[in-house]
């Protein structure tokens, strides 16, 4: 197997703060298992919540249990206010190991898609591992969509339509949503619907080897060594990467079959080593019933979305609000 020669074609500005995340990255995920929370804490550079309007989107933060930490920031886009807008429920990347809705690039990323949308962007703060390991990060998503629905006249603006909700996340907030929107079908809600799931480069894996996580080697962010620590810290003591939560399509699957799971718009992109697993994620879905759109990416890399600067990053989003505006219509013609 040879590696892959061809390089993706970044500015070098992105390729200088992805080098510079990935290193400081590697030397706070210490060998024994934990994290030097201190060294992630200096990487990690914050937006606080913006109650005032900035480009068009004012931010809040609610606390849910103070206890877990369990807090989400709500991005509001400044429109009329008779205008109904549907809600984005969001989870955050980072391996289930690092970052949070207040971490500068979700912050920024949540803003350009409650504008772009629009819609109302609800992102989540849910534990991390290796503190808190599988289901925590499961169950705090959960508890969001539950205490929204329980409380959406004191949470939520009048015009966010709880009816018309999507599930989004990217990386490991991609497995959240996913297997938060199994539970979601499990569920009775008053009003909060799940109409659709953007799953944006979905961290999934097995104990196989895919032929992309062994071309693709010497990736930024993403790499074989760094996504086995990180499931080895979100995984139960003796558990397997074949645990359900991880190979989502393999053996211990949760049983779709029956559950009237939403619409999927997967995004893959072709420097992403993680890419085989996400496209077995898409065909598992449609062999399971599920309406899905795969959306190719063919030269970014893992978390390019998070870039501005490339082009593809609005292509993105452009492409998530046809997503959602093709979900609602399909729903109005049923
Ligand atoms: C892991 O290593 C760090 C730094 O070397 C050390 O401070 C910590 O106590 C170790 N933890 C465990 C559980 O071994
Ligand atoms: C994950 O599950 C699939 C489908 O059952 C299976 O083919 C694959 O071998 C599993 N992955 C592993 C063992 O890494």
């Amino acid at each position: 197997m040879t590696n892959q020669r061809i390089k993706p074609s970044l500015p070098w500005k992105t390729r200088i703060s992805i080098a510079l995340i990935s290193t400081l990255n590697d030397a706070a995920c210490r060998p024994n298992g934990t994290i030097n929370r201190r060294l992630l804490r200096f990487l990690d550079l914050q937006a606080p919540p913006n109650p005032k309007p900035t480009n068009s989107v004012s931010s809040s933060d609610t606390t849910l249990d103070a206890t877990r930490n369990l807090w989400f920031r709500l991005f509001s886009p400044s429109l009329p206010s008779d205008l109904l807008l549907p809600v984005v429920i969001f989870f955050h990347g980072g391996g289930f190991i690092c970052l949070s809705p207040a971490s500068h690039a979700y912050d920024a990323v949540c803003r350009r898609f409650a504008r772009k949308l629009p819609a109302f962007v609800i992102s989540v703060n849910y534990r991390l591992a290796p503190e808190h390991i599988y289901p925590s990060q499961y169950d705090d998503g959960f508890d969001v969509l539950k205490f929204l629905d329980e409380n959406r006249a004191t949470i939520l603006p009048e015009n966010a339509d709880l009816s018309r909700c999507f599930l989004a996340g990217d990386s490991a907030g991609a497995n959240l949503a996913h297997h938060v929107a199994v539970r979601a079908c499990q569920t009775g809600f008053q009003t909060l619907k799940v109409m659709g799931l953007v799953s944006i480069q979905p961290f999934f894996g097995g104990e196989e080897r895919t032929e992309a996580e062994e071309q693709l080697v010497g990736s930024l962010l993403v790499s074989v060594p760094r996504t086995d620590w990180c499931w080895k810290a979100f995984l139960p003591e003796g558990s397997d990467r074949d645990h359900g939560a991880v190979n989502v399509s393999g053996p211990n699957a949760a049983d779709m079959s029956g559950l009237d799971f939403p619409e999927a718009m997967v995004v893959v992109g072709g420097f992403d080593p993680l890419k085989d697993w996400q496209k077995r994620y898409y065909e598992w879905l449609r062999k399971s019933g599920t309406k899905a759109t795969l959306s190719e990416y063919p030269h970014m890399i893992h978390a390019f979305y998070l870039f501005p600067e490339l082009p593809e990053a609005s292509q993105l989003i452009l492409q998530v609000k046809d997503f959602m505006t093709k979900c609602w219509s399909e729903l109005q013609h049923n």
